[in-house]
């Protein structure tokens, strides 16, 4: 249930296409004429066709490979922004967009505004919008929280913002919510490969809408305009400088063929009911808090919890929902990485412990500096081990009411 760290296990075919890449194609594509090197293009071609499909990007050209959502998002970041210019982002993003845009302001070259969200995880698209001035240059985004699981409502805060171009960190959605690039306005679209689109690690790419200009962050060999000393400025050649991890881009074309294949609202429908039971489950016990909106259709497959002493009869307070949660009430009973260790010994349960990259998040949802135990079921879970999780935690949180530890 770590599947937002990255997901497992990867369906079948994506070790097989990237067996396939080593032992039949071993070729750099674009680089040579030789059948193998046409093979090896005609594989990433048909990974980036796959991704321009499931994004609905109208020229897959304008889609570059990197190695995990983190290059893409430090790629526009840093290939965009200017001296004197303004950001507003989330209390939701992730530390690979809050780490660049803070080493940027505080090496004096742009400001930040950070966006804030509630206590569900929710931003409101009004008070982004309140955050533009003259000289934002860019609104950073992140779709789904990896912490508590909160959508964004992107087409809301498109209309917000007016005309300044956004970027959307699509790593916690790509594959597991539908994305459509068009129809949200998204001007830059970061995506990671190894998550909910079954790819290996390693892989992962950015989107840029055609007619915005980038620097890149490399510049080097590209197979392409070679007699020039110049990167080129056309896609993907421009951000695709040097041999890329097309054994890698392989595999991903495999995971995203499955994602088509299978269906985005088919994967997503099996996710919101292991959500739904698994948010039903944990509602009715006690010493538990729950995080997110409890929502299967507003968020994505992720639920934080905390494990917390219960009181006694009588005072009034109810579980379930960061909104019903006493705090004057409550106090830690078990930490997270303590419940993170039960679960993984006893249980053989696979969570992530602590902040999760997320520092802001965890301030939002009032879980700063400890954390949280977050489960994260994926497309290849069943209701059977949501069942055994929900089992788990109970027994974990009864032990804790009733030993009074
Ligand atoms: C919302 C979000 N953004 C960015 C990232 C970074 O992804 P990667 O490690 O693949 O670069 C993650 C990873 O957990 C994430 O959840």
């Amino acid at each position: 249930m770590d599947n937002a760290a990255t997901s497992f296990p990867k369906p079948p075919g994506v070790k097989e296409a990237m067996i396939h890449f080593m032992d039949d194609v071993g070729a750099n594509p674009g680089r040579s004429r030789h059948d193998q090197s046409m093979e090896a293009a005609r594989i990433v071609e048909g990974t980036r066709e796959a991704l321009a499909v499931l994004f609905n990007i109208p020229n897959p050209n304008r889609i570059v490979f990197t190695l995990n959502s983190t290059e893409a998002l430090n790629t526009v970041i840093y290939g965009v922004l200017n001296e004197g210019d303004h950001v507003v982002m989330t209390q939701m993003e992730h530390n690979s967009v809050i780490r660049p845009l803070r080493h940027l302001e505080a090496s004096g070259i742009i400001t930040v505004s950070v966006a804030p969200c509630d206590r569900m995880g929710f931003c409101d698209p009004r008070e982004i919008g309140r955050l533009v001035h003259p000289n934002t240059a860019l609104v950073a985004l992140n779709h789904a929280s990896n912490v508590c699981g909160a959508i964004q409502d992107v087409v809301a805060i498109r209309e917000a913002i007016g005309d300044v171009p956004l970027l959307l960190d699509v790593a916690q959605t790509a594959g597991a919510v539908p994305v459509d690039v068009q129809a949200m306005g998204v001007d830059f679209l970061a995506f990671t490969g190894h998550k909910a689109l079954f790819g290996p690690q390693g892989t992962g790419g950015l989107y840029v809408r055609d007619g915005l200009s980038i620097r890149p962050l490399k510049r080097g060999g590209t197979g392409s305009v070679s007699e020039s000393e110049q990167q080129p400025e056309f896609f993907p050649d421009l951000l695709e400088s040097g041999t890329q991890n097309n054994v890698g881009i392989a595999g991903l074309g495999a995971g995203v063929r499955f994602v088509l294949d299978t269906g985005v609202e088919t994967i997503r429908r099996h996710e919101m009911e292991l959500l739904q039971t698994f948010v039903n489950g944990l509602k009715k016990l006690a010493g538990l808090t729950l995080y997110g909106p409890l929502k299967p259709e507003a968020q994505a497959p992720i639920v934080s919890v905390t494990f917390d002493k219960a009181l006694p009869d009588g005072l009034q307070m109810s579980f379930g929902g960061c909104g019903g949660r006493s705090v004057p009430a409550t106090f830690e009973s078990v930490h997270p990485q303590e419940a993170g260790t039960i679960l993984t010994e006893r249980y053989e349960i696979s969570v992530r412990v602590g902040l999760h990259c997320a520092p802001l998040a965890h301030k939002a949802l009032g879980t700063f500096p400890d954390g949280t135990v977050r489960f994260s079921p994926g497309y290849f879970n069943t209701m059977q081990e949501v069942e055994i999780a929900i089992e788990a935690i109970r027994t974990i949180a009864e032990k804790i009411n009733i030993t009074g530890d």
